[in-house]
């Protein structure tokens, strides 16, 4: 699998993991299965997968602190993400709150569940209309200035919005919904790849849609003897070479068969072929 360098300095596969759905319904409390959920994360850096993308709302809590319980001590080379910015009240419910007082908080309980002492990448989880942006990563740059992050992400962000952040601190990576079906933030993956920035896709399977069968991925996915989750993310990795995809599940059988996408080469014509399903 080929490597995107965030920041300049950290080095990793492009095929990431996203550990929101080691929870429970509604991304609330635990996952059905811990233990399941403890061996998917093992398998994950075993496979040597090395971007691991959560945040402190998963759970809220408990998707870091799986982390830290089935990965802790972690090896050299392994990239957490996390975010802070969200208010958890129940299932389903996610509230702004990028207040810096509060996103130092949430990186503050962030440090101590994730037991580091320095998070390598951590993302505004989104702008929030009652805080001026400039305040929110205002306050991530402090952070990083006083060691306690190493890299600033963004997320749900506009062009706009990306380059006011850009004016206050050094964004090295943007995190914003996008998939086959859903290109709104094209505009967002150009300008992260004129400026080498990271393009975290959520959503890469469109929560699922675009891995059942019966789809536009059919014909295609037969062709590479592949199935249509993988050629989804197949195409995502061929879309654009900042591009990192961070496919969640709480299985470890999707996970084995989402990370085998990384060995599928569409030719230029499938690429193009796919990007017109999606355009169409
Ligand atoms: N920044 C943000 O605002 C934001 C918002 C949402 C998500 N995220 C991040 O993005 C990551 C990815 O998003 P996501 O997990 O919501 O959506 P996703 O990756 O598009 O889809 C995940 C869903 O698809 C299913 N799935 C995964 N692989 C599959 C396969 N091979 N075959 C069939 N079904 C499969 C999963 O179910 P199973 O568990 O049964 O596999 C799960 O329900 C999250 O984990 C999180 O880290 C960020």
């Amino acid at each position: 699998m080929d490597t995107f360098t965030i920041g300049g300095d950290l080095e990793v596969h492009r095929l990431g993991f996203g550990a929101m759905r080691i929870t429970g319904d509604g991304i609330w409390g635990p996952p059905e299965d811990p233990e399941e959920a403890e061996r998917l994360l093992r398998r994950v850096l075993e496979r040597g997968v090395d971007l691991i993308d959560t945040a402190d709302s998963y759970g809220p809590e408990v998707s870091e602190k799986l982390i830290a319980e089935a990965l802790h001590p972690y090896p050299d080379g392994l990239l957490i993400a996390t975010k802070g910015g969200l208010r958890r009240s129940g299932p389903g419910q996610w509230a702004r709150d990028a207040r810096p007082e509060r996103l130092k908080e949430c990186c503050e309980a962030s440090l101590r569940r994730l037991k580091l002492d320095r998070i390598d990448l951590y993302q505004l989880h989104s702008p929030d209309n009652r805080v001026p942006l400039e305040e929110s990563v205002g306050a991530l740059k402090e952070l990083r200035d006083e060691g306690k992050i190493r890299h600033v992400g963004v997320s749900n962000v506009s062009v706009e919005e990306l380059e006011r952040a850009r004016a206050v601190v050094e964004v090295v990576t943007v995190q914003n919904r996008y998939n086959l079906e859903d290109r709104s933030s094209e505009d967002v993956l150009d300008a992260c790849e004129a400026e080498g920035m990271g393009f975290i896709p959520w959503w890469p399977l469109a929560v699922g849609r675009l891995a059942e069968p019966g789809g536009s991925l059919d014909r295609i996915a037969r062709e590479h003897d592949a199935t249509p989750a993988q050629i989804a993310l197949a195409w995502l990795l061929a879309r654009s070479p900042v591009m990192l995809p961070i496919p969640g599940t709480s299985s470890v059988e999707h996970f084995e068969e989402n990370l085998a996408a990384a060995d599928i080469e569409l030719s230029p014509d499938e690429v193009a072929e796919i990007g017109s399903y999606a355009r169409g």
